[in-house]
């Protein structure tokens, strides 16, 4: 992992967007489409905001999302919710291209239909994930990791409300090229530092043997990064 310090949260946001446009620009200029995975959480809300000023041809891009939250599809707490509002409603992505998880039918039958949906698309070209305190990323919390074999796992008694979920698994993430990791705060700073001693805490298992670039703020930096 390649761990990328910046002096404050709005210069690691700008330098996120920078990342996901050239890698937008690169898998575009050989391949047909574009696929994205798309972290939850407040972090990336204004990575999101600012994809809106880029200029890439949005009719190629695929959105997925990393994780959901079991509420209904316009509660304010979705993920899909915060991406829709600060990015996806403002771009010209085909809405058949956007692949929202159907957490509304609650977390077993989502994640059985959202393993699917991935499945069906077998690899994707860049991850956006955040981190929790504990170590967490995506819906993947520590000791609720779920079936490492499946795509899709549920997730019923998340830590962080709301208490059930849906999560891509660790082996979802590992069919992802590349994975960008965007945490800033000091909160983040103790998880990052487990991370980087090789605790074996869900950010570690998701990023295992990946080409990974985590972009920080000084208040998030590990103790030796
Ligand atoms: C969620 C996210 C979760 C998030 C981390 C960091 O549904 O909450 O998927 O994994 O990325 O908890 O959250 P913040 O970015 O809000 O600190």
């Amino acid at each position: 992992m390649i761990f990328r310090v910046f002096a404050s949260p709005a210069a690691v946001v700008t330098e996120a967007v920078d990342v996901i446009a050239r890698a937008a620009r690169a898998s575009l200029s050989t391949q047909p489409t574009f696929s994205i995975v798309l972290a939850g959480g407040q972090t990336p809300a204004e990575v999101y905001r600012k994809l809106r000023e880029i200029d890439v041809d949005w009719s190629r891009w695929k959105v997925y999302w990393g994780d959901e939250r079991c509420l209904l599809a316009d509660d304010p707490g979705r993920n899909s919710v915060m991406a829709r509002d600060t990015w996806l409603e403002h771009v010209a992505i085909p809405r058949d291209n956007i692949f929202v998880i159907p957490a509304h039918l609650g977390a077993e039958l989502a994640a059985a239909e959202y393993a699917a949906v991935i499945q069906r698309e077998n690899s994707f070209d860049l991850a956006i994930l955040g981190v929790g305190e504990d170590g967490h990323t995506a819906s993947l919390f520590p000791g609720l990791e779920g079936d490492a074999t499946a795509w899709c796992v549920p997730v019923y008694h998340a830590p962080k409300p709301p208490a059930e979920r849906i999560s891509l698994s660790a082996r979802a993430f590992h069919a992802c090229r590349d994975i960008l990791v965007i945490a800033t705060g000091a909160n983040k700073r103790a998880a990052l530092t487990r991370w980087q001693a090789g605790e074996r805490i869900p950010i570690t298992e998701v990023t295992r043997g990946k080409a990974v670039q985590v972009l920080v703020d000084r208040a998030a930096t590990p103790d030796f990064a």
